[in-house]
């Protein structure tokens, strides 16, 4: 994916919106990939699914923590995209108290199919989910890529190291200094 730009998708969000009443206001709200990526350069960062224990305990919270860090180095926009539809991402963004990092809904897949990361998770009753990876999107080309390795269908281990926060950002400030 190095170099390559990030395919052009239309993600279906829910937002609150105050204005539909109820006890529930909530509507949908189209975002593209332009919409997301174009004019920043951000941290994606993708996973097999929300409220799973790795994401939950490490990968999502880390990456919130460290938002600081990222923010001086560059990053504007921290994005967790994963195979899930809009009404668990924002659940799971509740129940995380997040406040730095934006969750990218994929319901159907299609972002995480077109950057070629889909993967059968049918051993765990997953259907089709990403494999973990990361990547620097500037101006929506990817700049740097992190791939946790292995990938596969139906892998029986999860492997998460190269994908963590603190990877990312020993990357970025090894880059910084040799630049
Ligand atoms: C985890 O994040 O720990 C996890 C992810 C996918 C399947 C099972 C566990």
């Amino acid at each position: 994916m190095l170099g390559r730009k990030v395919p052009a998708v239309t993600f279906r969000t829910r937002v609150r919106d105050e204005a539909v009443g109820g006890s529930n206001p909530f509507r949908w709200q189209d975002v593209t990939s332009d919409g997301y990526f174009a004019g920043k350069r951000v941290v994606l960062f993708s996973l097999p699914g929300a409220f799973t224990p790795t994401c939950s305990t490490y990968q999502l919270p880390d990456f919130e923590k460290l938002a600081p860090e990222f923010r001086a180095l560059g990053i504007d926009e921290i994005y967790c995209v994963s195979v899930n539809d809009a009404f668990v991402m924002n659940a799971w963004g509740k129940s995380q108290g997040l406040e730095n990092v934006k969750l990218i809904p994929d319901g159907s897949g299609e972002f995480t199919r077109k950057m070629g990361m889909l993967v059968a998770k049918d051993n765990l009753g997953f259907g089709m989910r990403s494999w973990r990876y990361a990547a620097i999107v500037n101006n929506g080309i990817v700049e740097q890529w992190f791939e946790e390795e292995g990938y596969s269908d139906n892998c029986d281990s999860d492997p998460y190291g190269i994908s963590s926060p603190q990877n990312i950002l020993a990357a970025l400030k090894s880059r910084k200094i040799a630049a």
